[in-house]
Parts: structure tokens; sequence; C-alpha cells
């Protein structure tokens, strides 16, 4: 089988390629592929030298499943053109998402929706919506979901590797400041970077994405409408506020779902415990939820501070977190190439 990954040399690129050393697809060739100004840069698969080529129409010629991780302008460009070559096209991007030719999976919700791709394109979800979509799948199959309100926490590192670099660089420059607190100097000694609309360090960041006419930005959209086609739940109201926060690796989100039966607090653990690709770590007394930096390299959707509310006892409060170049982007994807392993299965 060969693989092509497109934008190897990206942030979620190279966790694909980490992933890859873990998980057994039968590989047999691996095209790395990024922009001319990578070409021949030498990447490793499994103690092979896998040069990383400059991409083109013939750079996909006998592909069998393309992994897509670049900027949506190049997914909207090339993954057609892979497509059209005869490889099955993965794509990390927000391009395709909202195509109503194009599935978007989740291989824990709907794994089936990967068959049919009139486009040979199957898209891959944004990674706060699977924050959100994991746990609350699971929850749905028993009390029937009709309403979420979320909040998000979302690391440097969602806005690709120069989003990382800027807030290390900025961290760097905050922690060489001594005296700092109470100064009222940090907007002063931390300016704006290139990614960010503000300084990320010792700040929060209430917009991610563009601004719509209703207030609302281009990533609580995403959650909304994606969590909606995911679940196949066209109706479900959801409403959220996304966040930036200075934490390198990990999205999570606080939720508040409305259901249409009675959940307890003990129920939902117990559904959850049973959800492929969760992990309840929750015992507050103990210290025991999930953070972002606890749970970075690791796969599953983790679950915790999970309650009823007090005045609703068909609604549930919870704090989830996920790796959001793993599962939230990586993982998925090559989950969903293992929906066409064994090699014999692919076209
Ligand atoms: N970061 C996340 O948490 C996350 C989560 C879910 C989905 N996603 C999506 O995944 C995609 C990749 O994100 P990222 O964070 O990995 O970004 P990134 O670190 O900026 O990497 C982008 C990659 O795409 C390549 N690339 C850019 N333009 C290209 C073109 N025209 N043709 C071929 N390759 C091109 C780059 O190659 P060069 O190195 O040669 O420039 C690089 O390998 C984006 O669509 C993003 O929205 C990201």
């Amino acid at each position: 089988m060969k693989l092509a990954v497109v934008g190897a040399t990206g942030v979620v690129g190279g966790e694909i390629m980490r992933i890859l050393e873990e998980r057994d697809l039968g590989i047999t060739e691996l095209v790395p592929i990024a922009t001319a100004r990578s070409a021949g840069r030498v990447l490793m698969h499994r103690g092979r030298e896998a040069p990383v080529v400059a991409i083109s129409p013939d750079s996909f010629d006998g592909v069998d499943i393309a992994l897509f991780d670049t900027p949506d302008e190049a997914s909207l460009e090339w993954a057609p053109v892979a497509a059209r070559r005869g490889a099955v096209v993965i794509d990390n991007s927000a391009a395709w998402r909202m195509d109503p030719e194009v599935p978007l999976v989740v291989p824990e919700i709907n794994p089936e929706a990967a068959h049919d791709r009139p486009k040979g394109i199957i898209a891959s979800p944004n990674c706060t919506m699977l924050t959100l979509a994991l746990p609350l799948g699971a929850l749905h199959r028993r009390a029937g979901v009709r309403r979420v309100i979320l909040s998000s926490y979302q690391a440097a590192s969602g806005a690709g590797q120069a989003g990382a670099d800027e807030l290390v660089e900025q961290i760097a420059i905050a922690a060489s400041q001594p005296d700092l607190v109470g100064s009222g100097r940090g907007r002063e000694v931390v300016s704006r970077g290139r990614v960010f609309a503000h300084p990320l360090a010792m700040n929060v960041i209430p917009q991610i994405g563009s601004v719509r006419a209703d207030g609302y930005t281009g990533e609580e959209v995403k959650v909304g409408e994606e969590t909606r086609k995911v679940l196949g739940l066209p109706d479900l109201r959801v409403t959220a506020t996304c966040v930036r926060v200075p934490t390198l690796v990990g999205h999570a989100v606080s939720v508040h779902a409305e259901f249409d039966d009675t959940i307890s607090a003990d129920e939902a653990r117990a559904i959850l415990r049973e959800a492929p690709g969760v992990e309840v770590l929750d015992d507050t007394n103990a210290g025991i939820y999930p953070t972002p930096l606890e749970t970075a390299g690791r796969d599953p959707c983790f679950v915790g501070r999970i309650r009823q509310d007090p005045d609703d006892d068909h609604a549930l409060e919870w704090f989830s977190v996920t790796d959001n170049l793993r599962k939230g982007a990586a993982l998925n994807a090559i989950q969903i190439a293992e929906l066409f392993v064994p090699a014999d299965r692919l076209r």
C-alpha cells in the first residue's frame, strides 16, 4: 500500500509520521509531500529515509491513500487531483467538511459514512468538535441530546507550527522579566506576533477565526455544523464560545448538554467508561480530572468533572480534553485510513 502524507512537514503531518511508527497500516511505500520549500528534506519512516516531494499531479501516481494535512486552499486545489488519480483522500482541513458529497467521519461514531464518498474525499472533523462529540455521541445514544452550550480552551498548536512557535517565544520573553505581577507591564513586555491577534502568553483570546455578521467566529460555527453532521442531527442546537489559551497542545471544552431523558452523573460515567475512544478521569476530590498537559501525546478523549445540572435532571456538565494534534487531527485521519485496510479493499 502506497500512502502519501501531504503537509508532512507541518505540525499535524509530523504527528501523522509519529503515529505511523506505532500503528501498522501495511504501508509498502510512504511519500511525504509538501511545498517546494521543503522538497528534499529527509523524514524517516520505520527506519527508512523518506525524502519530501514537492506537490504536483505526478506526486500522487500510484498512491492508494492520501492523508492531507495542509491549509484549506491547498486541500481545495489538490485533494480532487489526488482523488482523480485513484487515491482515497482523507483531509484534515476545513475545506471539504460541510460539502454534502463528502462524508465527515469519526470512526467511533459514524465509520459507515466513509464508504459513501462520491468525490473520493473523506473529511476529518475539527479538533474542538471531536473533543465534544466523542462523549456527546455516547450519551446521545442513551438519552437523546437536544441542546449543547460549550466554551473551549484551545492550545496554540491549533494554529499550526507557527502558532506553537509564537507562544514559546512569548513565554520565553515573559519569563526573562522580573517582577511582572502587579506591575501592569505585561502588555509592554509581550507584543502581538504574526499568528494570533493579541499576545497569547499570560493571556487568553476569545476569538478563533474570522467573525460573522451575527458575532460568532468561524471556529464556533464549525463546532455546531460539524457536530450536527457527524451525529446526523440536523436540528441539534449548539452554541459555542471558542477561546485560545496559552497551552501548547490539548484542546479542552466545558460542556452543558441537555437531553430528552433524565440522566444522572453516575449513569453518564458508566456510559462513558464503555464508550470507544473515551477515557473517564473523574474524581474531583482526589484532584483527578483531565488537563491538557497530562493528556498530550495520548489517544483518547478524556472526560471529567461530570455533574448533573442542579436545576435540571435532563442536563449534564462535563470537561473534556483531547490532544488536538493526535485524536483531534492525525489519529482520527489514520483511523479513517484503517477502515480501508487491507489494501485489496482500497478502490
Ligand atoms: N493544528 C491542529 O490542531 C489541527 C487540528 C485539526 C485540523 N487541522 C488542520 O490540519 C491542516 C494542517 O494544519 P497544521 O496545524 O499542521 O499546519 P502547519 O503546521 O502550518 O503545516 C502545514 C503543512 O502544509 C504544507 N503546505 C502548505 N501549503 C501547501 C501547498 N500549497 N501544497 C502542499 N503542501 C502545503 C506545509 O508545507 P511546507 O512546510 O513546505 O510549508 C506544511 O507541511 C490545516 O488545514 C489545519 O486547519 C489542524
